[in-house]
């Protein structure tokens, strides 16, 4: 363990790493629809190595039913009231790779989607908070401190000290990690106090409400011992309107206690070296015969013209306005009409543009392939083929791609912001400096200078080498995010 962390321990008068139990919806590799996923199976893992005893509690998802339910233990069961309703809570175990995660079974709430929309997601994740704080007392292991991570499970620190007042609940002390505040888990009041039975008096907006709502994002705000974010430059934004969705005011009110982590990524999950998804696999000394096998492997499976010579621009991720798909789709008429490129998409969402992506294979055979749906073996291989990889956000918390894309060779253009700011160091023509191409403005035409610029280094073999080499360089790994997790719970103890 690091010597600041044992003198901290030591500090505290303390032996031992704290415990802690992360509560979130999601959970890779068992459940998993974006990168709050990827860091919630990743973190406990990396935390392990420097001896936090963190484990998952998350709900037990048909999809997590449909393919681990052999190795999965069922621990007990018991009755919740969630309003009028009386419902069942199985608690199952699962643990792989030296994580224990606990599973929240109910077929009702999670029979199906991850995510239902509207008011069934808010009684989804209102059961799963009171589960989760019935089921504590019950557990095998006794955290310290519970790590809650989003709107979903944002209510755990409100709930616990309004309904809980002098029971272990109480007197753990809760993190709130905000990994996307444009969801915060809005309701009319009444339909909180139907799941919850809170007191009115806690509606006002000192507590829960925002705008006419009660908003559960909020409430973690207030309650929470201290709240993070996942890059600093993201932590400062969402101080502002523009990217705090309203939650401004509270963000600013607790300064003090808000701070940034920078997400890492599973380096040996995501390894261009022994990734069994790929037809070849290379290293940073060795990549370009690799690379040319994975490039050209894509573009055959993609309908790709089979071509080594053109860069490859590529898209992985949930299509939604976040993503900067305004921006791509003002521009991509004219960049694939004038340029000589091609252009891969892999990714779901908003059926707009969905339907325009669509359309636009239909435009460009042969140069531009819009695959919608994911597939985890496919982004891999996106990944390692492409020379570019785009993501021009209008907001982007951390971002886990651009590092994942880095790391398998692909040149990162982003925008600058969140974690897009802190993760790629833009290239700069006079003094040869950087690993990534990128503009500061919500602007089509600034992403689209960008890419011109990176279309214009790709023709020279020493600019493009330099790239590459520099941002597979990067280590991205969750070693320092896991330190930095670290300390921030000895702060709270
Ligand atoms: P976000 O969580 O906002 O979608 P990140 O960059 O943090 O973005 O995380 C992206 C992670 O989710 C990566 O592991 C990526 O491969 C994966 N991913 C990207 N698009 C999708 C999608 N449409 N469905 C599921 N997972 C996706
Ligand atoms: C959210 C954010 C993304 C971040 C991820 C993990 O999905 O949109 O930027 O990387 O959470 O923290």
């Amino acid at each position: 363990m690091k010597e600041a962390l044992s003198q901290m321990l030591r500090d505290r008068g303390r032996s031992e790493m704290p415990k802690v139990l992360l509560a979130a919806a999601e959970c890779a590799p068992f459940s998993k629809t974006g990168g709050l996923a990827d860091v919630v199976g990743t973190l406990p893992k990396a935390l392990a190595k420097i001896g936090v005893d963190a484990r998952v509690i998350t709900p037990y998802h048909r999809c997590i039913k449909d393919r681990y339910a052999s190795r999965v233990e069922h621990l007990f069961d018991f009755r919740i009231m969630l309003g009028w309703r009386n419902a069942y809570v199985g608690i199952e175990r699962l643990c792989e790779d030296g994580v224990t995660v606990y599973l929240v079974d109910n077929e009702d709430y999670f029979g199906d989607r991850i995510y239902r929309g509207g008011l069934p997601e808010g009684e989804q994740y209102a059961f799963f908070t009171r589960a989760v704080l019935e089921a504590l007392p019950r557990l095998d292991f006794r955290p310290e401190i519970i790590h809650c991570n989003d709107w979903h499970t944002a209510m755990l620190p409100m709930l616990a000290h309004i309904q809980y007042r002098g029971r272990m609940q109480d007197e753990m002390k809760y993190l709130l990690t905000i990994h996307n505040i444009a969801f915060q888990g809005r309701f009319g009041f009444d339909f909180v106090q139907d799941m919850f039975g809170v007191d009115p008096c806690y509606y006002t907006p000192e507590f829960i409400e925002l705008n006419g709502c009660a908003d559960f994002l909020k409430a973690g705000c207030v309650f929470a011992d201290r709240i993070n974010t996942v890059s600093p430059t993201y932590a400062s934004e969402i101080r502002i309107p523009y990217y705090a969705e309203g939650l401004e005011g509270i963000l600013n009110a607790r300064h003090a206690v808000l701070t940034g982590i920078i997400n890492g990524i599973d380096r040996d999950f995501f390894n261009p070296e022994t990734d069994p998804a790929l037809p070849a696999r290379y290293t940073l000394a060795d990549r370009k015969s690799g690379k040319a096998v994975c490039k050209h492997a894509l573009q055959e499976a993609m309908g790709l013209a089979q071509r080594a010579d053109v860069p490859l621009f590529a898209m992985v991720t949930r299509m939604t306005e976040q993503k900067g798909f305004d921006l791509v789709a003002c521009v991509l008429d004219d960049m694939m009409c004038r340029e000589d490129m091609q252009f891969m998409l892999l990714g779901n969402g908003d059926e707009r543009f969905e339907n325009f992506m669509t359309a636009a294979e239909k435009r460009y055979p042969g140069k531009l392939c819009a695959y919608i749906g994911y597939k985890e073996e496919l982004s891999h291989l996106v990944y390692a083929a492409s020379d570019f990889f785009l993501m021009p956000s209008r907001f982007e918390p951390c971002g886990l791609s651009q590092m994942i894309a880095m790391r398998y060779g692909s040149v990162p253009i982003v925008r600058e912001t969140g974690g897009l700011r802190d993760t790629v160091i833009p290239y700069n023509r006079f003094t040869g400096e950087g690993d990534g191409f990128s503009f500061a403005n919500f602007d089509a035409w600034e992403m689209r200078d960008a890419m011109r610029l990176a279309m214009a280094c790709y023709k020279d073999e020493e600019i493009m080498e330099g790239l590459i080499s520099r941002a597979m360089q990067k280590q991205f790994g969750f070693e320092l995010s896991a330190e930095e997790y670290a300390r921030h719970y000895l702060w709270m103890l």
